[in-house]
Protein backbone atom coordinates (compact mmCIF):
# COMPACT_ATOMS: atom_id res chain seq x y z
CA UNK A 1 0.00 0.00 0.00
CA UNK A 2 1.07 3.30 -0.96
CA UNK A 3 -1.54 5.75 0.48
CA UNK A 4 -3.30 4.73 3.79
CA UNK A 5 -6.10 7.60 5.02
CA UNK A 6 -7.80 7.89 8.59
CA UNK A 7 -10.82 9.67 9.57
CA UNK A 8 -12.45 9.84 12.96
CA UNK A 9 -16.59 9.90 12.89
CA UNK A 10 -19.40 9.87 15.39
CA UNK A 11 -18.78 11.16 18.74
CA UNK A 12 -15.24 12.79 19.30
CA UNK A 13 -12.83 11.02 22.03
CA UNK A 14 -10.04 11.69 23.91
CA UNK A 15 -7.27 10.15 22.51
CA UNK A 16 -7.78 10.62 19.22
CA UNK A 17 -5.53 12.64 18.05
CA UNK A 18 -2.84 10.20 19.55
CA UNK A 19 -4.12 7.81 17.27
CA UNK A 20 -4.37 9.80 13.99
CA UNK A 21 -0.19 10.77 15.19
CA UNK A 22 0.41 6.89 15.96
CA UNK A 23 -1.10 5.84 12.56
CA UNK A 24 0.83 9.27 10.75
CA UNK A 25 4.39 8.42 12.49
CA UNK A 26 3.25 4.30 11.54
CA UNK A 27 2.72 5.07 7.90
CA UNK A 28 5.55 7.35 7.69
CA UNK A 29 8.07 4.66 9.18
CA UNK A 30 6.98 2.32 6.46
CA UNK A 31 7.32 4.74 3.84
CA UNK A 32 3.71 4.92 3.02
CA UNK A 33 1.53 8.54 2.65
CA UNK A 34 -0.67 9.27 5.49
CA UNK A 35 -3.59 10.98 4.36
CA UNK A 36 -6.54 12.55 6.76
CA UNK A 37 -10.16 12.74 5.65
CA UNK A 38 -11.62 15.53 7.61
CA UNK A 39 -15.17 15.98 9.61
CA UNK A 40 -15.36 11.71 8.88
CA UNK A 41 -17.59 10.21 6.39
CA UNK A 42 -19.13 13.63 5.17
CA UNK A 43 -15.42 14.94 3.88
CA UNK A 44 -15.51 11.48 2.84
CA UNK A 45 -18.28 12.09 0.27
CA UNK A 46 -17.32 16.51 -0.19
CA UNK A 47 -13.69 15.22 -0.98
CA UNK A 48 -12.17 16.98 1.87
CA UNK A 49 -9.06 15.25 2.26
CA UNK A 50 -5.13 15.97 2.73
CA UNK A 51 -1.94 14.69 3.24
CA UNK A 52 -0.54 14.36 6.72
CA UNK A 53 2.85 14.60 8.00
CA UNK A 54 4.69 15.08 11.21
CA UNK A 55 4.12 18.89 11.11
CA UNK A 56 0.45 18.24 11.04
CA UNK A 57 0.61 16.27 14.05
CA UNK A 58 3.13 17.64 16.34
CA UNK A 59 1.78 18.55 19.81
CA UNK A 60 -1.40 17.15 19.05
CA UNK A 61 -1.01 14.05 21.68
CA UNK A 62 -2.12 15.62 24.74
CA UNK A 63 -4.74 17.50 23.23
CA UNK A 64 -8.46 15.93 23.33
CA UNK A 65 -11.32 16.53 20.62
CA UNK A 66 -9.73 15.57 17.20
CA UNK A 67 -7.82 17.58 14.43
CA UNK A 68 -9.35 15.70 11.62
CA UNK A 69 -12.83 16.54 13.14
CA UNK A 70 -16.38 14.96 13.62
CA UNK A 71 -19.36 14.61 12.38
CA UNK A 72 -22.75 12.06 12.28
CA UNK A 73 -23.40 11.67 8.33
CA UNK A 74 -27.00 11.33 7.36
CA UNK A 75 -25.79 11.49 3.61
CA UNK A 76 -23.51 7.80 3.44
CA UNK A 77 -26.54 6.24 4.83
CA UNK A 78 -27.43 6.22 1.41
CA UNK A 79 -25.90 4.56 -1.65
CA UNK A 80 -25.24 7.60 -3.60
CA UNK A 81 -23.26 9.03 -1.11
CA UNK A 82 -21.91 6.09 -0.46
CA UNK A 83 -21.05 6.06 -4.07
CA UNK A 84 -19.20 9.44 -3.87
CA UNK A 85 -17.63 8.86 -1.13
CA UNK A 86 -15.61 5.46 -2.51
CA UNK A 87 -15.12 7.50 -5.54
CA UNK A 88 -13.06 9.99 -4.12
CA UNK A 89 -11.12 7.50 -2.07
CA UNK A 90 -10.04 6.04 -5.29
CA UNK A 91 -9.55 9.29 -7.01
CA UNK A 92 -7.36 10.66 -3.69
CA UNK A 93 -4.82 7.01 -4.62
CA UNK A 94 -6.32 5.57 -1.17
CA UNK A 95 -5.97 1.87 -0.49
CA UNK A 96 -6.79 1.35 2.71
CA UNK A 97 -8.58 3.65 5.63
CA UNK A 98 -8.84 3.33 9.19
CA UNK A 99 -12.22 4.31 10.79
CA UNK A 100 -11.90 5.30 14.14
CA UNK A 101 -15.26 5.75 15.81
CA UNK A 102 -18.23 3.38 17.55
CA UNK A 103 -20.88 1.13 15.74
CA UNK A 104 -22.41 3.83 14.14
CA UNK A 105 -19.24 4.35 12.21
CA UNK A 106 -18.38 0.67 11.78
CA UNK A 107 -21.59 0.27 9.70
CA UNK A 108 -20.87 2.80 7.20
CA UNK A 109 -17.18 0.97 7.26
CA UNK A 110 -18.52 -2.48 6.84
CA UNK A 111 -20.87 -1.11 3.86
CA UNK A 112 -18.08 0.71 1.75
CA UNK A 113 -16.05 -2.47 1.77
CA UNK A 114 -18.91 -5.02 1.26
CA UNK A 115 -20.53 -2.77 -1.49
CA UNK A 116 -17.13 -0.99 -3.03
CA UNK A 117 -14.19 -3.30 -1.65
CA UNK A 118 -12.18 -0.61 -0.44
CA UNK A 119 -9.93 -2.56 2.43
CA UNK A 120 -11.13 -0.59 5.99
CA UNK A 121 -10.31 -1.60 9.37
CA UNK A 122 -12.15 0.07 12.33
CA UNK A 123 -10.50 0.68 15.45
CA UNK A 124 -12.68 1.67 18.94
CA UNK A 125 -13.08 5.17 19.25
CA UNK A 126 -16.23 6.20 21.71
CA UNK A 127 -16.29 7.08 25.64
CA UNK A 128 -18.60 4.49 25.61
CA UNK A 129 -16.83 1.59 25.49
CA UNK A 130 -19.79 -0.18 24.18
CA UNK A 131 -18.13 -2.24 21.23
CA UNK A 132 -17.74 -6.22 21.29
CA UNK A 133 -14.33 -7.24 20.77
CA UNK A 134 -12.62 -4.85 22.81
CA UNK A 135 -11.70 -4.75 26.13
CA UNK A 136 -11.25 -0.75 26.13
CA UNK A 137 -12.42 1.98 23.52
CA UNK A 138 -10.39 4.69 22.94
CA UNK A 139 -11.20 7.62 25.29
CA UNK A 140 -13.40 5.58 28.04
CA UNK A 141 -10.44 6.13 30.53
CA UNK A 142 -10.24 10.11 30.64
CA UNK A 143 -14.34 10.02 30.56
CA UNK A 144 -14.68 7.87 33.64
CA UNK A 145 -11.75 9.71 35.03
CA UNK A 146 -13.54 13.63 34.12
CA UNK A 147 -16.91 12.47 34.98
CA UNK A 148 -15.54 11.01 39.00
CA UNK A 149 -13.98 14.58 39.20
CA UNK A 150 -16.94 16.22 39.02
CA UNK A 151 -18.87 13.65 41.09
CA UNK A 152 -16.39 14.02 43.41
CA UNK A 153 -16.82 17.97 44.29
CA UNK A 154 -21.04 17.25 43.66
CA UNK A 155 -20.61 15.40 46.77
CA UNK A 156 -18.88 18.03 48.45
CA UNK A 157 -22.32 19.82 48.15
CA UNK A 158 -24.52 16.98 48.70
CA UNK A 159 -22.34 16.10 52.26
CA UNK A 160 -22.38 20.39 53.06
CA UNK A 161 -26.48 20.84 52.36
CA UNK A 162 -27.62 17.31 53.41
CA UNK A 163 -28.62 16.72 49.72
CA UNK A 164 -29.40 13.88 47.18
CA UNK A 165 -28.06 14.20 44.29
CA UNK A 166 -29.74 12.38 40.71
CA UNK A 167 -26.10 12.64 38.66
CA UNK A 168 -26.92 11.35 34.91
CA UNK A 169 -23.57 10.39 32.82
CA UNK A 170 -23.21 9.24 29.29
CA UNK A 171 -23.56 5.86 27.50
CA UNK A 172 -26.04 5.89 25.11
CA UNK A 173 -27.62 2.25 26.08
CA UNK A 174 -24.64 1.01 28.21
CA UNK A 175 -23.50 1.22 31.92
CA UNK A 176 -20.06 1.16 31.59
CA UNK A 177 -19.15 4.53 32.28
CA UNK A 178 -22.32 4.77 34.58
CA UNK A 179 -20.67 1.74 37.07
CA UNK A 180 -17.24 2.47 36.86
CA UNK A 181 -17.85 6.18 38.63
CA UNK A 182 -20.72 4.94 40.28
CA UNK A 183 -18.51 2.14 42.46
CA UNK A 184 -15.59 4.81 42.28
CA UNK A 185 -17.35 7.68 43.77
CA UNK A 186 -19.28 5.59 46.53
CA UNK A 187 -22.57 6.00 44.95
CA UNK A 188 -25.80 4.81 47.12
CA UNK A 189 -27.01 3.65 43.93
CA UNK A 190 -26.61 2.96 40.56
CA UNK A 191 -29.04 2.96 37.21
CA UNK A 192 -27.89 1.41 34.02
CA UNK A 193 -29.92 0.34 30.91
CA UNK A 194 -28.68 -3.43 31.34
CA UNK A 195 -30.31 -4.57 34.79
CA UNK A 196 -33.68 -3.43 36.02
CA UNK A 197 -33.92 0.13 37.93
CA UNK A 198 -36.57 -0.64 40.68
CA UNK A 199 -37.60 3.19 42.05
CA UNK A 200 -38.65 1.94 45.61
CA UNK A 201 -35.10 0.01 46.03
CA UNK A 202 -33.50 3.72 45.10
CA UNK A 203 -36.14 5.59 47.47
CA UNK A 204 -35.47 2.64 49.90
CA UNK A 205 -31.24 3.62 49.90
CA UNK A 206 -31.99 6.92 49.91
CA UNK A 207 -34.08 6.61 53.01
CA UNK A 208 -32.14 3.99 54.98
CA UNK A 209 -30.12 7.38 56.78
CA UNK A 210 -31.86 10.12 58.48
CA UNK A 211 -29.70 12.81 56.98
CA UNK A 212 -30.53 12.39 52.87
CA UNK A 213 -27.15 13.25 51.61
CA UNK A 214 -26.43 10.70 49.05
CA UNK A 215 -25.28 10.32 45.32
CA UNK A 216 -27.58 8.46 42.86
CA UNK A 217 -26.03 7.65 39.23
CA UNK A 218 -28.38 7.21 36.23
CA UNK A 219 -26.98 5.97 33.27
CA UNK A 220 -28.15 7.34 30.16
CA UNK A 221 -30.80 5.09 28.55
CA UNK A 222 -32.00 3.32 31.71
CA UNK A 223 -35.11 2.23 31.67
CA UNK A 224 -36.60 4.58 34.29
CA UNK A 225 -35.24 7.91 31.98
CA UNK A 226 -32.99 10.41 32.13
CA UNK A 227 -31.69 11.78 35.70
CA UNK A 228 -34.58 14.73 35.49
CA UNK A 229 -37.24 11.71 35.23
CA UNK A 230 -35.79 9.69 38.37
CA UNK A 231 -35.42 12.65 40.50
CA UNK A 232 -39.24 13.73 39.57
CA UNK A 233 -40.28 10.43 40.18
CA UNK A 234 -38.77 10.23 43.86
CA UNK A 235 -40.64 13.17 44.40
CA UNK A 236 -43.91 12.37 43.59
CA UNK A 237 -43.68 8.64 44.39
CA UNK A 238 -41.66 9.27 47.97
CA UNK A 239 -41.36 12.77 48.55
CA UNK A 240 -37.86 12.62 48.17
CA UNK A 241 -36.07 15.74 47.47
CA UNK A 242 -33.28 15.92 45.17
CA UNK A 243 -31.11 17.75 42.91
CA UNK A 244 -30.02 16.81 39.29
CA UNK A 245 -26.99 17.27 37.50
CA UNK A 246 -26.52 16.12 33.96
CA UNK A 247 -22.46 15.64 33.40
CA UNK A 248 -23.08 15.94 29.37
CA UNK A 249 -20.48 16.66 27.53
CA UNK A 250 -17.64 17.52 29.79
CA UNK A 251 -17.47 14.25 29.63
CA UNK A 252 -16.55 13.78 26.24
CA UNK A 253 -13.47 16.43 26.20
CA UNK A 254 -10.09 17.05 27.81
CA UNK A 255 -6.93 15.95 27.94
CA UNK A 256 -6.43 12.18 27.41
CA UNK A 257 -5.27 10.18 30.23
CA UNK A 258 -1.82 8.42 30.13
CA UNK A 259 -4.04 4.74 29.49
CA UNK A 260 -5.45 6.42 26.48
CA UNK A 261 -3.09 7.71 24.86
CA UNK A 262 -1.09 4.24 25.27
CA UNK A 263 -4.40 2.57 23.99
CA UNK A 264 -4.85 4.86 21.13
CA UNK A 265 -1.23 4.42 20.20
CA UNK A 266 -1.05 1.14 20.57
CA UNK A 267 -4.57 0.49 17.87
CA UNK A 268 -3.01 3.28 15.41
CA UNK A 269 -0.14 1.22 15.08
CA UNK A 270 -1.56 -1.68 14.99
CA UNK A 271 -4.58 -0.82 12.33
CA UNK A 272 -1.57 0.11 9.81
CA UNK A 273 0.29 -3.43 10.46
CA UNK A 274 -3.46 -5.04 9.91
CA UNK A 275 -3.86 -3.45 6.44
CA UNK A 276 -0.62 -3.87 5.46
CA UNK A 277 -1.29 -7.84 6.68
CA UNK A 278 -4.21 -7.83 4.53
CA UNK A 279 -7.10 -7.69 6.90
CA UNK A 280 -10.54 -5.78 6.64
CA UNK A 281 -13.66 -5.03 7.62
CA UNK A 282 -12.94 -6.02 11.08
CA UNK A 283 -12.12 -3.87 13.93
CA UNK A 284 -8.44 -3.55 15.82
CA UNK A 285 -9.12 -4.03 19.57
CA UNK A 286 -7.50 -4.89 22.68
CA UNK A 287 -8.35 -7.68 24.96
CA UNK A 288 -6.36 -9.56 27.94
CA UNK A 289 -3.40 -7.35 27.11
CA UNK A 290 -3.09 -9.09 23.12
CA UNK A 291 -4.20 -7.32 19.69
CA UNK A 292 -7.58 -8.57 18.47
CA UNK A 293 -9.82 -8.74 15.29
CA UNK A 294 -13.30 -9.04 15.64
CA UNK A 295 -15.69 -8.67 12.11
CA UNK A 296 -17.25 -5.48 12.42
CA UNK A 297 -20.73 -6.58 11.89
CA UNK A 298 -20.21 -8.40 15.14
CA UNK A 299 -19.27 -5.20 16.99
CA UNK A 300 -22.84 -4.09 16.98
CA UNK A 301 -24.37 -7.64 16.42
CA UNK A 302 -22.76 -9.13 19.79
CA UNK A 303 -23.55 -7.34 22.96
CA UNK A 304 -20.63 -6.46 25.36
CA UNK A 305 -21.70 -7.66 28.82
CA UNK A 306 -21.20 -5.54 31.45
CA UNK A 307 -19.40 -7.48 33.89
CA UNK A 308 -21.35 -9.04 36.83
CA UNK A 309 -18.77 -7.91 39.57
CA UNK A 310 -20.25 -4.72 39.24
CA UNK A 311 -24.06 -5.54 40.39
CA UNK A 312 -22.49 -7.16 43.44
CA UNK A 313 -20.30 -4.32 44.28
CA UNK A 314 -22.57 -1.89 43.63
CA UNK A 315 -25.09 -3.31 45.99
CA UNK A 316 -22.58 -4.49 48.96
CA UNK A 317 -20.72 -1.35 48.70
CA UNK A 318 -23.73 0.83 49.61
O1 LIG B 1 -20.00 9.58 22.15
C1 LIG B 1 -21.02 8.74 22.58
C2 LIG B 1 -22.05 9.55 23.24
O2 LIG B 1 -21.35 10.29 24.16
C3 LIG B 1 -23.21 8.87 23.95
O3 LIG B 1 -22.92 8.46 25.24
C4 LIG B 1 -24.26 9.96 23.90
O4 LIG B 1 -25.54 9.38 23.91
C5 LIG B 1 -24.01 10.59 22.58
O5 LIG B 1 -22.65 10.43 22.32
C6 LIG B 1 -24.33 12.06 22.46
O6 LIG B 1 -24.05 12.46 21.15
P1 LIG B 1 -24.20 13.91 20.57
O7 LIG B 1 -23.00 14.66 21.02
O8 LIG B 1 -24.19 13.74 19.09
O9 LIG B 1 -25.45 14.47 21.12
Amino acid sequence: MNRIAIFTSGGDAPGMNAHIRAVVRSCLNRGIEPIGIYEGYQGMIDGDIATLGRKETANIISRGGTILKTARCEDFKTEQGRERAAKNVRDHGIEGIIACGGDGTFHGAHYLYQEHGIPIVGTPGTIDNDLFGTDYTIGYDTAINTAAEAIDRIRDTAESHGRVFVVEVMGRHAGFIAMDVGVACGAKAIAVPETHTDLADLAGRINEHAHRRTIIIVGEGDQLGSATDVSRMLKESYDIDSKVAILGHIQRGGTPTVRDRVLASRLGVSAVNMLLAGKSDCMIGEHAGEITTTPLNETWEKKKPLPTFYVELSSVLV
